[in-house]
């Protein structure tokens, strides 16, 4: 973790701002640390407004309340450098651990049995296809890119950070990408690949101040969140004035899709789902909670059944995709509403923030002679 991150964050329990005590600085910056802007590798954050107190380690700062990480606690995960730190502050981190038993730590504790436990388990797993990233790039990052300049970016639910990867030249950009998840495995394997910053914590309780991102990225998760109507609404709080979030989410699936595991194989359906996402409904919320400047929905359930006999043809080429698409929504629009196999079963949104920017500061030595 580099010092820019820290003026983002915030405490996930209160939203207090939180402090940094480093313990060691990188030797080798995975983030691209240099003298000037050194990496963090292991350390303490600790809320300044409540007791919470939160390690960081191996340049990914654990801002997880009690209960909703598996592991070790966060005095255990500092090791033997623990010693070096303030009694007060052994004894915060102490404090950290588990669990009243509230159901959303129990929702996510299961979630990520699916995802650390299998998903990201196995770092030669081939990315996700052009069918995922080629979709996305076309009608949400492109768009993106020409709506706005990104100094910030934060996407939820980053997983291994395939999108980005395949869509966006970060380094490049100079834009500070920040991936959160709550699978550490994904935030290991995308921090290797991705320049940028990478936080675990769970999206029920953000780690972020608000009005930080320009860009709020959110693929594929939304429906993995208990009541994901609050958190889609959270996320676009933290949107700058004027900043844009993109989403692209399962909707309106047939429940059977997630519950039957032999189903999910089958469709690559990945953890068992339980959120269930109305599309229209989250047109309306999005509609209400910003400006919704593109909504579209696709991939209807045959094209679905069409995915899984022929994938590995299907995903070769970006003209079947469109060619694909262009009849699914044909489909989607004149037999969906009659034929719910011809339904969309996701949804793509962008949605820009309400509100005025800031005015750029005067810089009083360009300001013309009177
Ligand atoms: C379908 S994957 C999407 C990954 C990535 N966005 C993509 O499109 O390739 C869903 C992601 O949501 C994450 N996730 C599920 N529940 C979460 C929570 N409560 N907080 C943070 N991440 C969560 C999972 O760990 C997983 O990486
Ligand atoms: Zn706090």
């Amino acid at each position: 973790m580099r010092l820019t991150l820290l003026p983002l964050l915030a405490c996930p329990g209160c939203g207090g701002s939180l402090e940094l005590r480093t313990l060691r600085e990188a030797t080798a910056p995975a983030g691209g640390g240099t003298a000037a802007a050194p990496e963090i590798d292991l350390g303490v954050l600790s809320c300044s407004t409540c007791p919470r107190a939160y390690a960081l380690v191996d340049g990914i700062p654990r801002l997880t309340l009690p209960g909703f990480a598996a592991g070790p606690s966060p005095l255990d995960l500092l090791g033997a450098r623990a010693t070096e730190l303030p009694t007060e502050l052994r004894q915060r981190l102490g404090a950290m651990m588990a669990a009243a038993n509230e159901p959303e730590a129990e929702w996510a504790r299961a979630e990520m049995k699916f995802w650390d436990g299998q998903a990201y388990a196995d770092p030669s797993v081939p990315p996700v296809g052009l069918d995922r990233t080629y979709p996305r790039k076309k009608h949400l990052i492109d768009p993106l890119l020409r709506m706005r300049r990104p100094e910030v970016i934060i996407e939820v639910g980053c997983g291994r950070a395939e999108t980005v990867t395949a869509c966006l030249d970060l380094a490049a950009m100079g834009a500070l990408y920040v991936g959160v998840d709550l699978a550490l495995g994904g935030l290991r394997l995308a921090r290797r690949r991705v320049p940028g910053e990478f936080v675990q914590a769970s999206i029920t309780h953000l780690p972020f101040r608000e009005d930080v991102a320009d860009w709020l990225l959110c693929f594929g998760t939304l429906h993995h969140l208990p009541g994901h109507e609050r958190r889609a609404r959270a996320l676009v709080h933290l949107l700058k004035p004027g900043g844009l979030a993109a989403f692209h989410e399962s909707a309106d699936r047939p429940a059977v899709f997630g519950r039957v595991p032999a189903i999910r194989r089958l469709v690559g359906e990945e953890s068992e789902h339980e959120g269930h996402i109305d599309a229209e409904a989250l047109r309306d919320l999005l509609a209400a909670e910003g400006e919704l400047v593109f909504f579209r929905p696709e991939l209807s359930a045959l094209r679905t059944w069409l995915n899984v006999a022929f994938y590995p043809f299907l995903t070769r080429s970006r003209l079947v995709l469109d060619l694909l698409d262009a009849c699914d929504q044909v489909a989607i629009a004149k037999l969906g509403p009659l034929v719910p196999p011809f339904r969309a079963g996701s949804v793509m949104a962008l949605v820009r923030r309400r509100g005025r920017e800031p005015e750029a500061p005067v810089d009083a030595a360009r300001q013309p002679e009177r």
